[in-house]
């Protein structure tokens, strides 16, 4: 899990097959905003929570450290320790945190982040709660259900917004223009091998839809290519990183 909390639950949400079979994929998570601005900062902030080897701890001087130099860090982490553990994945609000540039047919143009919304509504639990139910509580609980469901919205860049910063949480007024309706019917477990292997890219995008210079955006379809490589074997399919 690579968000700055392990109780942030994760989706993948969409993976939509569009325009004459072109795939696209949405991927959002559940805090505002990302904790770092580019991939050295990523990289550095990695190293610096990295377990010390003789107390299995981190070094809560160098996190503090990366802390102090990376003020632009804290929204994000501030809502990674703030937050209480989910009820489902399905009760959970999930945002793009990348914002993509979607023209219109008449040319006018916008730039929007995803936020796709729990049809379940947001619910928590208490830590206590949730240690109850154990530590796959939520695996088991998605399996289980029948259906899970969310409203997906673009969300509008207001003044001052600024598209290429995945570190800043846009203000709650801005406008959300319902877009999609997103339906979990059933696991999809044989996706390991060939060219449509399990793999999330946010810079596959269709016609109408372009990226921000958000370099975090730019740097994930290398991280994720490598990724399936390692956990499968197979390389990725060629459609990912030529978004
Ligand atoms: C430099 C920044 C980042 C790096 C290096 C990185 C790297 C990775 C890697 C290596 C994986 C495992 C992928 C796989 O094995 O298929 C992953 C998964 C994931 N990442 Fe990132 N990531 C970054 C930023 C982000 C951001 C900004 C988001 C926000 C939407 C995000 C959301 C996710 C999600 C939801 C998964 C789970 C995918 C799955 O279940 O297969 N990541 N990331």
């Amino acid at each position: 899990m690579l968000a700055p909390s392990s109780r942030s639950a994760e989706l993948v949400a969409g993976r939509r097959a569009l325009q004459e079979g072109r795939l696209t994929d949405v991927v959002a998570l559940s805090l505002p905003c990302f904790f770092a601005r580019t991939p050295e900062d990523f990289l550095a902030f990695t190293s610096a929570r990295k377990p010390d080897p003789e107390t299995g701890q981190p070094d809560l001087e160098k996190v503090g450290a990366w802390l102090g130099e990376h003020p632009e860090a804290g929204t994000a982490i501030q809502a990674a320790l703030s937050s209480e553990p989910p009820e489902s994945y399905a009760t959970v609000l999930y945002n793009s945190i990348h914002a993509f540039k979607w023209t219109a047919p008449d040319g006018t143009e916008r730039w929007v982040r995803y936020r796709f919304e729990p049809e379940a509504g947001e619910r928590s639990l208490s830590m206590e709660d949730a240690k109850e139910r154990g530590r796959d509580y939520l695996q088991e609980e998605i399996l289980g259900r029948d259906t899970a469901a969310f409203r997906l919205f673009a969300v509008i860049a207001g003044d001052g917004d600024d598209p290429a910063d995945p570190t800043v949480a846009w203000p709650d007024d801005r406008e959300r223009v319902e877009v999609g309706r997103l339906e979990l019917s059933g696991p999809d477990p044989e996706r390991e091998q060939g060219d449509d292997i399990l793999v999330f890219d946010p810079t596959r995008v269709i016609d109408g839809i372009e990226l921000s210079d958000d370099q975090i955006l730019r740097f994930r379809p290398r991280a994720y290519a490598a990724s399936v490589t390692r956990r499968s074997g197979a390389p990725a399919p060629a459609s990912v990183g030529a978004g």
